[in-house]
């Protein structure tokens, strides 16, 4: 090894064995601690902290050098390695016992006072984000980053091993159905025209298995002009993947191994598979969502058969129309707060409920308190507390009404209860699962069209093409898989069409006329003229995965340097506007007022 000038140690390294030795250390000064005129330093560098003291009998000038320290200085630091005095030492630091006495100090770099103290949590996260590069020296970050280049080498590893051939693919490309906004980049060179970035690299990707590359993946840089959640950003990053001649199973076992290899190099923990599965349908009916959070129970019942023939009109007459009437036992939570009744209600209005209030049901000391209960009949009351489990301390609550519009809102109160009841306290269960068996197409009354539920390429199950055939689409399902973890959608994927009449129908249900699908896929339907393999995929949200290995709730905490929630990168202060020569080069005419004094100047130059 070529000798470093710099350090002879990592600053996590040193232990009692090296007492008596020489070191030479190199880092930030993490804190300056002034003891009776002997100064303490905690110097830190990625790997961790050691605890340097300067005493003036050892380096006079050092020790005076010392007093001169302030936090986030660059020095470096030779003396001995010394045990600490009997009761100083610190069990929470790996090199809590021992010292080092400092013989020689260089300042490398002077560091001016900080607009935030790097040793606390800061709640302004717009401070932390225009100075990143020192928010990223927080020992949480750090380690968030360097847990992220571990999921992506178990990733490259895992996929190397299996076979998958990593490919990249065209950042400067045509827009692409996945259901986002483009960002759009003008073209000097084709006057008038534009780039799309990608918002994933789906069509690339099967373009590869057409010339034959079979198994293919990519961790794909991907940009989604979308509103910006906890668990989104506008450009992110996927570890895409695609293989011919397999089946959905196979792109599942695939997917299972790299999840597993993944969060094992995170966290060191054993994930068994195979992961469970569950329909679409089964989803959607006992948790309300695509994306279950099976981690607690809170089910939704359906009640069909205890009132399918109530004394309460509302719950009758829905059903006898088609709906469903659901609830919810909350048990133990009969002492809900009048708040936290608002909050559910408040819920489930945004998710679509149209009264202002849940029904519910109480139980509490022996008696039901309920708007409802004096409606029904006796059987009725016994069937539905036998149905629901229900007894004392126990609240009910009841969605009268479409499918979807019970689904979605009990599904966004069954989240709300557990949150309210701290039901995920201390849980760290990581509970994987497939969603299978979904619907190919919705209907979209916004566009008044029929939409594709995953992305227009995804493959309908053969034994559905028929009812596609019959106009039946609502019962069209799809050979598309998606892996969740914990509420959270890690992945999605499918087995593709790979015919170009079958893409071209499937085109044609999505309103996608002849003149259009030239215009926009004559790429990818010329290329399944010439022999196109069957194949299959799934990409994986690497942000999201290394956000709940880094047990975080923001994927901003694993990004080196995100966007803020109105797609701002705050440090470099883009996006930026550009000077009128430079929107005149790309023909480009701006009606948009600036408001600031420099941009009014540019553009006047
Ligand atoms: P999909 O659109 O489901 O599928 O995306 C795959 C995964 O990417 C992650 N993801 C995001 N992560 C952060 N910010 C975003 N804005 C964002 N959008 C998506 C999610 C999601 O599950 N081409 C298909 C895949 C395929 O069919 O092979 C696709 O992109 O974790």
């Amino acid at each position: 090894m070529i000798p470093n000038p710099y350090r002879s140690h990592h600053c996590s390294e040193l232990r009692p064995e090296h007492i008596g030795q020489t070191a030479t250390l190199a880092g930030w000064v993490h804190s300056v601690r002034d003891h009776h005129g002997v100064i303490f330093v905690d110097l830190r560098d990625r790997e961790g902290v050691t605890q340097v003291v300067f005493r003036p009998e050892e380096n006079e000038a050092a020790a005076d050098a010392s007093h001169r320290l302030r936090d986030e200085d660059v020095i470096q630091v030779t003396g001995k390695v010394a045990a600490r005095l009997e009761g100083t030492e610190n069990e929470r630091l790996s090199t809590g016992s021992i010292e080092v006495v400092c013989s020689d100090l260089a300042v490398l770099n002077k560091a001016d006072v900080l607009p935030f103290q790097l040793d606390k949590e800061l709640s302004n996260e717009d401070l932390r984000m225009r100075h990143r590069y020192l928010d990223l020296r927080r020992p949480r970050m750090t380690r968030n980053i360097r847990l992220r280049h571990r999921i992506t080498s178990a990733a490259r590893r895992f996929l190397d091993e299996a076979g998958f051939t990593e490919v990249e693919t065209p950042i400067l490309s045509n827009p692409t159905p996945e259901g986002a906004r483009d960002f759009l980049v003008p073209a000097r060179l084709s006057p008038g025209h534009f780039f799309a970035l990608p918002q994933a690299p789906q069509q690339y990707k099967q373009m590869l298995m057409v010339a034959g590359i079979e198994r293919y993946y990519q961790i794909a840089r991907c940009f989604r002009d979308e509103d910006l959640r906890a668990d989104r950003q506008p450009e992110f990053t996927q570890i895409d993947l695609e293989a011919s001649f397999v089946t959905a199973l196979d792109i599942q076992t695939t997917v299972e191994g790299l999840l597993k290899g993944m969060f094992e190099a995170a966290q060191g923990v054993e994930i068994p598979t195979p992961f469970p599965r569950i329909s679409y349908q089964e989803a959607m009916d006992r948790y309300g969502s695509d994306k279950p959070d099976t981690r607690f129970g809170l089910e939704i019942v359906d009640m069909q058969d205890v009132f399918a023939d109530s004394g309460f009109k509302i719950f009758k007459s829905t059903l006898d129309g088609g709906g469903v009437v659901r609830a919810i036992n909350a048990k133990g939570f009969a002492g809900i707060t009048t708040g936290q009744m608002n909050r559910l209600n408040e819920l489930a209005i945004e998710a679509g409920m149209k009264v202002k209030q849940l029904a519910f049901i109480k139980i509490e000391d022996g008696e039901y308190k309920s708007p409802l209960w004096k409606f029904f009949g006796e059987p009725e009351k016994e069937a539905l507390l036998k149905k629901l489990g229900a007894e004392e301390g126990d609240i009910i609550f009841f969605y009268a009404g479409a499918w979807e519009d019970a689904c979605n809102i009990l599904g966004r109160v069954r989240l709300e209860i557990a949150s309210m009841q701290k039901l995920l306290e201390g849980n760290t269960d990581l509970n994987f699962l497939w969603v299978v068996d979904f619907p190919l197409l919705a209907f979209s009354p916004e566009d008044d069209a029929w939409v594709a539920v995953h992305h227009p390429f995804t493959r309908p199950k053969a034994e559905d093409i028929p009812l596609m055939e019959a106009g039946n689409y609502a019962k069209v399902r799809a050979e598309a898989y998606d892996v969740v973890l914990n509420g959270y959608e890690l992945g999605g994927g499918s087995i593709r069409i790979h015919e170009k009449e079958l893409q071209q129908k499937m085109f044609g249900v999505l309103g996608i006329g002849e003149e259009e699908q030239q215009e926009k896929f004559a790429h990818l339907l010329d290329a399944f003229r010439f022999g196109a393999p069957p194949h299959g995929g799934l990409a994986l949200g690497l942000d999201r995965i290394a956000m709940l290995a880094a047990g975080e709730e923001s994927i901003r905490e694993v990004i080196a340097f995100p966007k803020n929630n109105k797609a701002v990168d705050l440090m470099t202060d883009s996006p930026t506007t550009i000077d009128f020569k430079q929107l005149r080069e790309l023909y480009i005419q701006s009606t948009f007022k600036p408001k600031s004094k420099d941009a009014a100047a540019d553009a006047q130059a």
